[in-house]
């Protein structure tokens, strides 16, 4: 095995140095890896099968010696110290155990007092790792930070990699204020940060002699006019002015600083909070907090080499008052928990809502009482607030197939009603209108999916992911062909569904990605029986979370089947100054730029961004 030759390599260079203390300490180690890690046959045994619970024991055992050769090996000198790092990185970091594995591991050596010991050294290395190379920063001339012979280069090519990761979880451009707190001796993570990104970066650290080290390490790179280093406690520093956070693992008081940046951060700041997961809690130890303001919206995890996990954490709650092209007599404030499909409020005329809400603008022009109004598949329910404040009904009900979503929609009613209109609202959850039991309605609103998910991945949908549409295919009995190859066969069982829901003179509301030819639309209307519908609004907007959708369509696409796409920056340029009476001319204009999915789709990976039509449409039965 490769470490067995490793390990001879080292006892032989020991032995040459005369250093015999040396030689045992590699000896024991050797023996606890030589029972322990049979890595090869390890992963490929069953999880929870008894071998492999056996040799779990087996590994803890063998990180509990390796701990202990450790921390002899720390007083013989930074090289066997290194060495006898290595040696147990190759047991932490080699994803050998599930996570799940590791709990018994980290508890036994929680009691035992082993794992605070390992991730003692391991702090202490790093800082003795860090200390010797801000000497070799200082005193060489020109450094390259990744000199390949630098037996630092391991280390700091993990924090490239670290960084990088982070950079693209919380998306972090030139213009974003990062905060670093906890920085230490090398704040190497601002300096790559800064260099990555060309952002301006401070960091906070609260030994002074370390934060004195930093600053001179900075000035000898030259980056004294982008990255700063306070000496200050990270739960007293100012942060209101930061769009990004980085939370270092080893930063403490946790929960203090956490507390003092949910109290002094604007709304949509970026959390970033290190931590380990699993085995890895060896190295440093787990970030443990709470938070009521913030939720995790995304999760880097370390694999292979690296040590740390980053935490993406970001407002649980948004202002969503822009989506609503109106005085709102409340503040809206709503979940964006990432799967709520309130994507891309800062730009609010690139959401459909506000598509919708335009739509119920003209329909309130029109004068006509609302006495029931339904929104089907409400997702957040922001649609049920925005019927509230702009058309007033007597009663709302809201539905959704997913329970989690109505979960969502009553949480943000609730809020917005405890200051705003106290329209009474209805809960229930189920597929289209099957859950309004025999109950009617004034007006039925519903904006349903286009993309089918396939039945084995309707659990998953269950579960949250809302970008896909439940096809129960009891509902979609009868969907005439055409309508299914046009992405419309779930718009067509709801229609269908909703002529024996809708009063007398009783209306329904379809909210479009009209991606497809109007004829496909007015066909739908057609074959569902409906008379011709009208348009209550219309409006060009970006595809959001193109990756997820275009592909989808292009994959949908045949010789006869071709779906509409434009180039957004080009659309947007035609469209400036225009003012656009209807849907027709609209389409009319930006005939010249169409693209197919499957063309669209080529532009997307070349990182082009996409647009589409968006139109809400109102209809009564024929
Ligand atoms: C695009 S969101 C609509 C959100 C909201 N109504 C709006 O207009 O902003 C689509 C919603 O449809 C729900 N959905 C998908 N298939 C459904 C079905 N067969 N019956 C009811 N709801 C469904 C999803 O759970 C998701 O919340």
């Amino acid at each position: 095995m490769a470490m067995n030759y490793e390990f001879g390599r080292h006892i032989a260079a020991e032995q040459q140095a005369g250093n015999i203390q040396g030689v045992n300490a590699l000896r024991r180690r050797q023996r606890s890896f030589n029972t322990a890690i049979r890595q090869g046959t390890f992963r490929e045994l069953p999880l929870e099968s008894p071998e492999r619970r056996e040799l779990v024991i087996r590994i803890g055992t063998a990180i509990e010696k390796e701990v202990e050769s450790l921390q002899e090996a720390s007083l013989l000198g930074l090289p066997l110290y290194h060495k006898a790092i290595v040696d147990l990185d190759h047991i932490l970091l080699t994803d050998i155990i599930s996570n799940d594995e590791a709990v018994d591991i980290i508890l036994r050596s929680e009691t035992t007092g082993v794992l605070a010991k390992s991730q003692q050294l391991y702090g202490q290395y790093e800082t003795f790792l860090e200390e010797s190379f801000v000497n070799v920063i200082l005193h060489s001339g020109d450094i390259d930070l990744l000199d390949p012979n630098n037996i630092t280069q391991n280390y700091l090519m993990r924090y490239r990699n670290l960084t990088a990761n982070e950079v693209a979880l919380a998306d972090i451009k030139p213009e974003d204020r990062v905060l670093f707190i906890g920085s230490g001796p090398l704040p190497i993570s601002a300096i790559e940060i800064a260099r990555q990104t060309g952002c301006q970066i401070d960091c906070v650290e609260h030994f002074a002699d370390k934060a004195d080290t930093s600053r001179a390490v900075i000035d000898h790179l030259g980056m004294s006019g982008q990255v700063h280093v306070y000496t200050a406690e990270g739960q007293e520093f100012p942060v209101s002015n930061y769009s990004v956070i980085l939370v270092g693992v080893l930063a403490q008081p946790k929960q203090e600083i956490i507390n003092h940046i949910e109290q002094n951060t604007q709304e949509g700041v970026r959390v970033l909070a290190r931590t380990t997961e699993g085995i890895r809690e060896f190295i440093y130890p787990e970030a443990e907090f709470t938070t009521s303001r913030f939720i995790p919206r995304d999760i880097n995890h370390a694999v292979k080499d690296q040590a740390l996990s980053t935490i993406l954490l970001k407002d649980r709650l948004i202002d969503a008052s822009k989506l609503i092209p109106k005085q709102l007599s409340a503040p809206l404030r709503i979940i964006d928990d990432g799967e709520a499909y309130v994507s891309n409020i800062t730009d609010p005329q690139n959401h459909w809502l506000y598509y919708a809400f335009e739509g119920f603008n003209a329909l309130s022009k029109q004068g006509k009482k609302i006495g029931h109004f339904v929104s089907i598949a409400t997702g957040p329910g922001v649609d049920a607030i925005g019927a509230m404040e702009i058309l007033h009904p007597e009663r709302i009900t809201v539905t959704d197939l997913v329970p989690t979503a109505i979960d969502q929609a009553r949480e943000n009613i609730s809020r917005y009603q405890e200051l705003g209109e106290r329209t009474p609202v209805t809960y229930v959850v189920g597929n289209l209108c099957e859950p309004l039991g025999n109950d009617t309605a004034d007006v039925i609103y519903a904006n349903l999916p286009n993309i089918p998910i396939p039945t084995e991945l309707l659990d998953q949908l269950l579960e949250g992911i809302t970008a896909a549409s439940y096809f129960d295919p009891e509902t979609l009995q009868g969907v005439p062909e055409d309508l299914g190859k046009y992405l419309l066969s779930l718009q067509y069982a709801f229609l269908q569904q909703a002529k024996s829901h809708l009063t007398p003179d009783g209306q329904v509301l379809l909210n479009l990605g009209a991606r497809m030819p109007i004829t496909a639309i007015n066909d739908l209307f057609d074959k569902a029986g409906y008379q011709q519908p009208e348009v209550l609004s219309f409006g060009f907007k970006l595809q959001t979370e193109p990756f997820d959708t275009i592909p989808n369509y292009a994959a949908h696409e045949t010789s006869e089947v071709q779906f509409a796409y434009y180039p957004y920056r080009q659309a947007k340029e035609i469209l400036t100054g225009k003012s656009i009476t209807n849907f027709s001319e609209l389409t009319t204009l930006l005939e010249q730029l169409k693209l197919s999915a499957t063309d669209a789709f080529e532009r997307l990976k070349q990182g082009e961004q996409l647009g589409h039509l968006v139109t809400l449409l109102s209809a009564k039965p024929k």
